[in-house]
């Protein structure tokens, strides 16, 4: 196990031969995946250290995907997408464009969650979606929407939660057939997003840390859901505000369902349902 001084020294080494800065990451987590990294690959810490230096771009990618934690699923927590159905989205149905950014959209599930909910509202064709993850694999991955069935049959009882029942009227249900978004194959066991939805939303790889708008718009919805979790208070504060700074008014922010504001920013927000908005202050 690496110990705290050594983690120190593989953020640094990090940062000085790629242009990451994983300083304010919380630091239990981060060395949880180094272990996990000095297992898998085999190495000590002095092994890594030399592998970060001698590495090629694809290879301090293949770092980086191993460094950071892309759990994701459909629609998950259907509570907090019951939050963005009923609450969020019908107050700017009436907007003439909308814009959606995922930050930290890992392998897209959420991305295309957020798709096939907009085109159940009648709502795809005003929305602009936009998306973003450090991670350059699984944004190639989420372009691709194909994922494995097996590991995501169990959230497609998400998607019934909330594209096919109303919680707020059981006698309303709405038969859905999965084959409008889905293609499942089960023989190949995958399960994969129809075309037409693939090429919607606009992916790009970006580093929060930068705080840089690599989509220069303000947006109508921020979704960073189990992202801000892997950061330290004061990195949290500061996308907390750059998110702030980029949300329009009225804006909608949502975390992930064990996330809150905490510190200075709660000054910012308001708490709602699973979500905050933009206070103008
Ligand atoms: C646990 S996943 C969450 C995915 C999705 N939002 C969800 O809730 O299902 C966290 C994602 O944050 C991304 N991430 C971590 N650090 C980041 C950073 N500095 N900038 C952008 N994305 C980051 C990871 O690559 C990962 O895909």
């Amino acid at each position: 196990m690496v110990d705290d001084n050594q983690i120190k020294d593989i953020i640094q080494v990090i940062k000085k031969v790629a242009d990451y800065d994983f300083s304010d990451y919380s630091i239990k987590s981060f060395q949880r995946r180094i272990d996990k990294i000095l297992e898998d690959y085999r190495l000590d810490f002095n092994g890594l250290v030399k592998r970060i230096y001698s590495s090629s771009p694809e290879e301090m990618e293949k770092l980086i995907a191993d460094i950071t934690v892309n759990t994701t699923e459909l629609f998950r927590n259907p509570i907090v997408w019951h939050s963005v159905k009923y609450r969020i989205l019908p107050k700017l149905k009436d907007n003439e464009k909308i814009d959606i950014w995922h930050a930290g959209c890992s392998t897209g599930q959420e991305v295309y969650s957020m798709l096939i909910l907009l085109k159940e509202m009648g709502m795809l064709d005003k929305v602009n979606v936009y998306a973003s993850d450090i991670n350059q694999l699984a944004i190639d991955k989420a372009k691709k929407g194909e994922y494995i069935y097996r590991f995501n049959i169990e959230y497609l009882q998400n998607f019934d939660e909330v594209i096919r029942k109303n919680p707020y009227n059981f006698e309303e249900y709405n038969d859905v057939p999965y084959s409008r978004y889905f293609d499942i194959d089960q023989e190949l066991d995958k399960i994969s997003i129809k075309n037409e939805y693939k090429d919607i939303a606009i992916f790009k790889k970006q580093d929060l840390v930068k705080r840089e708008n690599v989509f220069y718009k303000k947006f109508d919805v921020i979704m960073c859901r189990n992202v801000l979790i892997y950061f330290n208070l004061k990195l949290q504060s500061q996308i907390l505000n750059f998110f702030y700074d980029n949300l329009k008014f009225p804006g909608y922010l949502v975390l992930g369902y064990h996330e809150s504001i905490l510190g200075n920013e709660v000054v910012k927000f308001h708490k709602k349902h699973y979500y905050y908005t933009k206070k103008l202050i």
